[in-house]
């Protein structure tokens, strides 16, 4: 898949932009502040729906505007198509393609694949659980309409449950039976999650480890350790083992949200005791697991948006990188970068053409291609 152009309206610091791309590198420079992230975070709506910024839609209008609009000619498989995303206030934000409504957001995603590497990607190791399920449930949903179609479902079951427990608290009367119809949808959708999971898990370490010891040219064993209630015998004992605590928290305390992902390093944990070049391996590794899964499912290959690499990485792992770059283990690649000099010897070192924009304070002040 390939971003041709976009067209922004009153996004971010974009009171208006456009951008031709070309189908394989393009670099995005420009001092802080610029603009240069806003550009892949417009790419990143239009794939996903949402900015992996700003969970907040109202949050990525121009300040003093009421809306944005987001719009891209892409081509996928030999398909054209147009995409337009807009958020206006007051109204419910739309997605079109070839200027058809995205009835559900859960119909457009996977249609046009990103993968991101930013430098907010190493809380996947360090924060608690919560980041690691959601990198793990947006790859897999983007492929697995039925996943994600329980995780809604899940969801839901989970919010109601939860706000039953608080009645019961706050009434000072407790009736399990209201529970049922609840408990019965988070273990229906729970074991098909899990399921899921489990066999999604196995093949994906796999190939992470390999890939791992590829960026990391050493030896040590990657392992990505995946821990579920789900694991135990009999999860409906479960949860009526459970019911008293879950009564005093006011919150359903077992089940697949409460699911565990455990990175480790020969059998330790990484957060714990990697090296951070060991932990930037592991995080560059999970993220072309990423884009291999998301090549082999989706049908396409996805679109890779590095948000300034060179910060985070050492020049080995982003030598590394650009080796599989030039291998053509890619598609069409977007770069950002604060210093452009940097990215001009990179390419140079590298050999590899591109298409360079200078962002200055919400607009495009530069284009140039480069050919070395
Ligand atoms: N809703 C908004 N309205 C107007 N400006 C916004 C909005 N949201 C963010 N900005 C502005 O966008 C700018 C940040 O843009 P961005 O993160 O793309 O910068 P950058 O070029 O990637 O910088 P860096 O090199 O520091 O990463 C900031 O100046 C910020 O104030
Ligand atoms: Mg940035």
């Amino acid at each position: 898949m390939i971003f041709q152009t976009l067209k922004l309206f009153n996004f971010k610091n974009f009171a208006e932009g456009s951008l031709a791309f070309v189908p394989a590198i393009n670099c995005l420079v420009g001092n802080n502040g610029m603009g240069k992230t806003n550009v892949l975070d417009a790419l990143h709506y239009l794939a996903t729906g949402k900015s992996a910024i700003n969970p907040v839609d109202a949050a990525n209008v121009r300040h003093g505007e009421e809306g944005f609009s987001i719009k891209a000619a892409c081509e996928r498989n030999g398909t054209s198509l147009e995409v337009l995303c807009t958020v206006q206030a007051g109204r419910r934000k739309s997605i079109k393609v070839n200027s058809k409504e995205q009835e559900r957001l859960s119909d457009h995603l996977g249609l046009l694949p990103v993968v991101l590497i930013a430098p907010d990607d190493i809380t996947l190791i360090y924060d608690g659980n919560e980041a690691r399920r959601r990198f793990f449930d947006s790859t897999i949903s983007q492929f697995d309409k039925t996943y994600l179609h329980h995780l809604l479902r899940y969801q839901r079951a989970l919010k109601q449950r939860n706000s039953l427990l608080k009645q019961f608290a706050q009434s000072g009367r407790t009736d399990p039976q209201m529970l049922a119809p609840y408990d019965h949808q988070l273990l229906t959708s729970g074991r098909a999650i899990y399921e899921v999971r489990q066999t999604f898990l196995a093949s994906f370490t796999s190939r992470c480890a390999q890939l791992y010891k590829e960026i990391s040219q050493e030896h040590e064993q990657i392992a990505i350790v995946y821990e579920s209630t789900w694991q135990q015998d009999q999860p409906e004992q479960l949860y009526h083992e459970a019911l008293p605590r879950d009564l005093a928290l006011q919150r359903t305390t077992v089940g697949i949200h409460r699911d565990a992902y455990h990175f480790t390093i020969d059998g330790r944990p990484v957060k714990r005791f990697g090296s951070q070049g060991q932990q930037k391996s592991l995080l560059v590794a999970l993220k072309l697991t990423q884009f291999e899964v998301l090549q082999q499912q989706a049908g396409t290959t996805p679109v890779l948006l590095l948000d300034d690499i060179y910060d985070k990485l050492d020049n080995d792992r982003i030598a590394i990188l650009l080796q599989m770059v030039r291998g053509g283990h890619f598609g069409q690649i977007f770069i950002t970068d604060a210093h452009p000099e940097r990215t001009q010897h990179i390419l140079a070192e590298n050999k590899l053409p591109a298409r360079i924009f200078t962002i200055t304070e919400g607009q495009v002040t530069d284009c140039r291609d480069y050919e070395p």
